[in-house]
């Protein structure tokens, strides 16, 4: 054990928290890199009440980065001194690095999205498709748009999808209808359903799934959902949830270091726990 009076202080806050891979990925990179003393990163249970006092105590305490998950991504933003543009503009934080006292706000989910995607395909000009209109869904849309895809967003709140779709220039629809799934190069499922507790349930019909697709389910518990099963099946290109939680991570490890992540390090770390 390295950890001293400098070492700097790293927490990830939301509630829950307790199932969170982030402490474990990030103080693998610092023993990686051998920052072990200088760096160390923990998890701390906020209730949605308890968030201004808790930002306030972090900032007190001189805390270095404060990563946020449900259900605080969005209400933290007023909180924060500054708020980097792209956050702004997708409407949610889910990384806030304290540089010299001042709270800045960033958002890596985006990069989560579209770094596996770029993996595989080239984005511009593709049909995507984004089941969901919640909070991910919104730094999918700002990703793949900023990256010049056709984007059309399908939801069960027609309304919500329409918000977004505002926002980032693209197209809503009702997930009532999901015909024109099949004309979509790729396809994103960000709502939660699919998870665990209905592991067998899929939004997608097999019949709108093909060889020539992607299909990304941002769901990792399970790791292959019933959607990625199908899809599968179908032949089209895979990409597990993990990949979206790991570049996320990757790309926050690099705003609160300044280092190079250790990606290998980071995806061993989290497919372990798959
Ligand atoms: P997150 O922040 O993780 O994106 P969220 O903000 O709660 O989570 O958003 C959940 C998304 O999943 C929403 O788009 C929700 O649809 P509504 O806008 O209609 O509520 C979608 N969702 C959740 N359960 C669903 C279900 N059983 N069928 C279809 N969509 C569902």
């Amino acid at each position: 054990m390295n950890i001293s009076a400098r070492t700097k202080v790293c927490m990830i806050i939301g509630d829950p928290v307790e199932h969170s891979l982030s402490p474990v990925m990030h103080n693998a990179a610092y023993e990686a890199l051998s920052i072990d003393n200088e760096f160390v990163f923990t998890a701390a249970h906020v209730l949605s009440e308890n968030l201004e006092i808790a930002i306030k105590g972090a900032r007190s305490l001189g805390i270095h980065g404060i990563t946020c998950t449900i259900p605080h991504k969005v209400e933290v933003i007023r909180f924060l001194d500054e708020i980097d543009p792209i956050a702004a503009k997708i409407g949610a934080v889910n990384t806030i690095l304290n540089k010299n006292g001042k709270l800045i706000g960033y958002n890596t989910d985006w990069i989560g999205t579209v770094t596996p995607l770029e993996e595989k395909t080239i984005l511009e000009g593709k049909k995507v498709a984004i089941l969901g209109a919640g909070g991910a869904s919104r730094a999918m849309a700002y990703g793949v748009t900023e990256r010049k895809a056709h984007l059309t967003i399908f939801n069960r709140t027609l309304e919500n999808a329409q918000v977004i779709a505002k926002d980032f220039n693209a197209e809503a629809s009702d997930l009532s209808d999901l015909s024109n799934l099949k004309e979509m190069d790729i396809i994103i499922n960000s709502t939660s359903v699919g998870m665990a507790d209905q592991a067998d349930v899929s939004l997608v019909p097999s019949e709108f799934l093909h060889r020539d697709q992607i299909v990304f389910d941002a769901i990792y518990k399970p790791n292959m959902t019933r959607l990625l099963h199908n899809a599968q099946s179908a032949g089209a290109q895979i990409i597990c949830g993990f990949e979206m939680l790991l570049h996320q991570g990757v790309a926050q490890f690099e705003i609160y270091t300044q280092k190079k992540a250790p990606f290998d390090v980071m995806k061993e770390v989290v497919t372990a726990t798959l």
